[in-house]
C-alpha cells in the first residue's frame, strides 16, 4: 500500500468495481475532465469486462490504484506510459465529486509521485490537464508540479475548445521538495 497524509492507495480488487462505478462512471463532467476520449456513461458490465481484460493482458506500462480515506473508497489514480528507458511516466487521477476540494487529490498525487521516484526510479512524472481547470491545476501545483507548456486549442470539453497545460515534476524537484 502507498500512504499519503490522509489517503491510502492500494491495488484495485474486483469487489471495488461496483463502488467505483457508482462514484465515477455516471458523472460526465468528471469523465470529461479526466480523459481526452469522448465522455459517456459506462456500464458496470463494461467496467468488469475491462478489469478482466487487464488481468489477462497485464500492461507493464500502467499501474492502477484505488484511493481510500478511512477505508472508504473515494477514487482512483494511475501511472501510465511508464518507460524504464527514459524513466518517465504520466499520472492520472479521479475522485468522486463528493470528495473534491478537500485536499485528498494533492495528497494522493504526492503519494503516487513519491512511489514513482522512490520505487520505480523514475526521473520525471508528467501529465496534461485542462488549462482552466483551477482545482486540478491547483492540486498538481500544490504537489510540486510546474507548468512546462501550453497546448493551444488542444482539447474539446463541455462543447468548447480549451487550452491544455503540460505539467511535470522532476526527480530533483521532488528530492529537494518539502514532501520528500
Ligand atoms: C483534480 C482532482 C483530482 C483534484 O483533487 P482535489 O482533492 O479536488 O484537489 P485538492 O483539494 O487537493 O487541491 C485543489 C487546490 O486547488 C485550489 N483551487 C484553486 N482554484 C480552485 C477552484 N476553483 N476550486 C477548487 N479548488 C481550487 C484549492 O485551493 C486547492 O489548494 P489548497 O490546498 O491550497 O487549498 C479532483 O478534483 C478530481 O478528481 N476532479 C475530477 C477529475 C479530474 O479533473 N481529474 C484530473 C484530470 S487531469
Amino acid at each position: 500500500m502507498l500512504h499519503g497524509d490522509h489517503v491510502t492507495l492500494r491495488a484495485i480488487e474486483r469487489d471495488d468495481l461496483p463502488v467505483l462505478h457508482e462514484l465515477l462512471d455516471d458523472d460526465l463532467e468528471l469523465i470529461a475532465r479526466a480523459s481526452d476520449t469522448p465522455a459517456r456513461p459506462a456500464s458496470l458490465a463494461e467496467l468488469e469486462h475491462r478489469f478482466e481484460e487487464r488481468l489477462e493482458e497485464a500492461d507493464p506500462r500502467t499501474m492502477r490504484f484505488v484511493i481510500e480515506v478511512d477505508e472508504e473508497l473515494i477514487g482512483e489514480c494511475e501511472l501510465h506510459f511508464i518507460d524504464h528507458f527514459q524513466r518517465t511516466c504520466h499520472l492520472g487521477i479521479t475522485l468522486g465529486r463528493a470528495y473534491w476540494s478537500k485536499g485528498f487529490g494533492q495528497d494522493a498525487v504526492r503519494a503516487l509521485v513519491d512511489f514513482a521516484f522512490r520505487d520505480l526510479a523514475m526521473r520525471k512524472v508528467g501529465m496534461e490537464v485542462l488549462a482552466d481547470d483551477e482545482r486540478a491545476v491547483g492540486a498538481y501545483t500544490k504537489a510540486g508540479f510546474v507548468e512546462e507548456g501550453r497546448l493551444r486549442a488542444h482539447a474539446w470539453f463541455d462543447g468548447e475548445i480549451h487550452d491544455t497545460l503540460v505539467m511535470g515534476i522532476l526527480r530533483e524537484e521532488w528530492a529537494s521538495g518539502p514532501h520528500h
